[in-house]
């Protein structure tokens, strides 16, 4: 389902700050992406990511535009190539000249699928955000009132219950919020007052 992608260096540090525009990125997406589930997940996470890295990190709006698009397109190549997941977007963006921290993000946001340790800020965060993400999106869905009303200890419940999205590994969502020195409800938090700004297209 995915690739150990073989090395750790990513991009060429001449690129750096070098990033496309939003409509550039979403471009590259109705070329590589139908499933409409997916682009709200990449929606999604690239909303937390500009939110964590303008509200917690106090960054530029160059640096959130930065976070934004590795959240963007962290999955652009799923789809299309689930086998070669994460390695084609990784090459794209690096055909692209396109800043090597966002490539790196993006090549470490599975480690124990691609063999890339999270390592920066933005790194870890899209780590922690990606399945906790997906898996609190899920629970939206099952409630009749959506986010609305939504609650941590309710998302917790979730998380302990096994059958509930199974295929969200709980293992390493803990193993990301540990890399990311931030707690697992502290994350849920931030995900269920940021996430539900995120609506389908
Ligand atoms: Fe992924
Ligand atoms: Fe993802």
């Amino acid at each position: 389902m995915s690739r150990n992608l073989g090395r750790q260096t990513f991009g060429s540090a001449d690129d750096a700050g070098k990033v496309m525009t939003v409509a550039e990125a979403q471009a590259l997406l109705q070329q590589w992406v139908e499933n409409p589930r997916l682009q709200l997940h990449m929606q999604q996470v690239a909303y937390l990511m500009k939110c964590w890295a303008a509200e917690r990190l106090q960054l530029s709006e160059a640096d959130q535009h930065r976070w934004y698009i590795a959240g963007l397109l962290h999955d652009a190549d799923w789809e299309k190539w689930p086998e070669d997941h994460c390695s084609r977007i990784v090459e794209e963006l690096e055909k692209r000249h396109q800043d090597p921290e966002i490539i790196h993000a993006i090549a470490s946001h599975g480690p124990r699928h691609f063999g890339v340790l999270p390592q920066s800020s933005m790194d870890r965060m899209l780590y922690a955000f990606d399945e906790l993400s997906g898996l609190i999106h899920a629970y939206s869905l099952m409630r009749p009132e959506g986010y609305t009303g939504m609650e941590v200890k309710g998302v917790m419940k979730r998380f302990r219950e096994k059958k509930f999205a199974a295929n969200v590994s709980r293992e390493e969502i803990l193993e990301a919020c540990e890399m990311a020195g931030i707690s697992l409800e502290e994350l849920i938090a931030f995900i269920i007052t940021h996430q539900p700004a995120v609506t389908q297209e």
